[in-house]
């Protein structure tokens, strides 16, 4: 099992727009240094604040060894804390999801508002102080309807990141949204796999017959442009869409960690559907010109996201194992639109639905492949796989720095 010093030389090592060693894709201590210098620390998406709706509603989510309580509380105010019991550290919430007017423990009944205060706690003697024994709290924000949390005890900055990204976002409207539909799948491959099949469409066509009926292979939409520019049909689609109010343009974090854009479908094509046309009838959100395409959100490590005209879906990625990676998709449609009147739930999730699988197969696939002792880094493609460089060069600056504590400069977009 390696440790953080291995893993460092590891990466500095790494032959650049290729493929990372086996290692880092299999080895339990690669594993647990992810989790400890990147997933501890970053900001993480967890989920639709609609998927709460309701007072006393609340999720728990799983990260390595943390387990988070994300919870909506009287005042309408969603906020996270710690999973364990400030008695005796039990958890506090056993199911994955529930509603609760107070979160009560299960093993001693001491009792929490929703705020995380403690309200009650049986015969514990004159000298208790219940206000020193609130709820561990956890960084958590919401942004135009998405909920995001960081478990370090000092959260990296969220606001340039919520600043750029809320134009973007707020004209889908997602707090007026509910959930038609989620599903969570286990891929049996390493985070950074999900990830890298995520970022290229060089696999979509030989992978993909549904989602090619709508999402272009062009590399430029799934790419990173390493130049900035993009074909004049691209440009004007971004055009289009700002002139009619709903912010478009390419952008990419300058440290590579999260992108916007508006990217265009095929022709014709309004929704991912198997048809094109639209899912769902009552729409989300205020866009309401004819092929708005998707916006496309990524945000290492947690989400990539498709903002559609008539729905949105979000894509939450979470390491469980050194070779195994849950993918929670949900399907967001208007809170007021009727499932069987507005929106029939087979048609708005077969696409992805298909997709999905077809990825946990691609990705099953290269997780078996890198575990042979034959295999070693190979080329990526320039052309359709420069999202590829880009991830896995974020991934190692991201590691080195937060191993050495230095930053020791961004690596570039192209091989070296
Ligand atoms: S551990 Fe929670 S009440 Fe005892
Ligand atoms: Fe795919």
């Amino acid at each position: 099992m390696l440790r953080d010093p291995d893993v460092l030389s590891l990466l500095m090592r790494r032959k650049p727009a290729h493929s990372l060693p086996q290692a880092l894709y299999c080895d339990p201590g690669v594993f647990q240094s992810d989790l400890e210098n990147l997933w501890y620390r970053e900001w993480l998406f967890v989920m639709p604040a609609c998927e709460i709706p309701k007072t006393g509603d609340y999720v728990v989510y799983e990260l390595g060894a943390y387990s988070v309580v994300i919870v909506r509380g009287s005042d309408g105010v969603i906020r996270a804390f710690h999973n364990s019991c400030r008695h005796r550290g039990s958890v506090l919430c056993k199911t994955r999801k529930g509603t609760n007017p107070k979160l009560v423990c299960p093993y001693h009944q001491w009792t929490y508002e929703l705020d995380g205060k403690l309200l009650w706690a049986r015969d514990m003697g004159p000298d208790f102080d219940a206000s020193k024994h609130g709820l561990k709290t956890v960084h958590c924000r919401v942004l135009a309807g998405l909920v995001y949390i960081c478990v370090a005890e000092n959260a990296p900055d969220f606001d340039t990141f919520a600043k750029l990204a809320e134009p973007y976002l707020a004209p889908h409207d997602l707090t007026n949204a509910k959930v038609a539909y989620q599903s969570t799948i286990i891929e049996e491959g390493n985070w950074k796999l999900v990830w890298e099949n995520n970022r290229e469409c060089y696999h979509c066509a030989g992978n993909h017959p549904s989602l090619c009926r709508t999402y272009p292979e062009d590399p430029t939409i799934s790419g990173v442009s390493a130049d900035g520019n993009f074909p004049p049909m691209i440009e004007k689609h971004f055009q289009r869409l700002e002139a009619a109010g709903a912010p478009s343009r390419f952008r990419l974090d300058p440290a590579g960690q999260y992108r916007l854009a508006r990217m265009p479908l095929l022709d014709g094509v309004e929704s991912y559907t198997m048809d094109g046309k639209p899912a769902v009838a009552k729409r989300l959100g205020r866009i309401t010109e004819p092929e708005a395409g998707t916006l496309v959100k990524f945000h290492y490590p947690s989400t990539w996201n498709h903002f559609l005209g008539d729905h949105s879906i979000t894509f939450r990625v979470t390491p469980i194992s050194p070779m195994q990676t849950e993918v929670q998709t949900t399907w967001l449609v208007n809170k007021d639109a009727v499932e069987g009147v507005d929106y029939d739930l087979d048609r708005l999730t077969e696409v992805w639905l298909h997709t999905n699988d077809e990825d946990r197969e691609v990705v099953e696939n290269n997780q078996r492949g890198i575990r042979s002792p034959a295999y070693e880094p190979g080329p990526y493609s320039q052309s359709h796989e420069d999202g590829l460089i880009q991830f896995s060069n974020w991934y190692a600056d991201s590691m080195i720095r937060a191993i050495t504590g230095r930053d020791m400069g961004r690596s570039t977009l192209a091989a070296e």
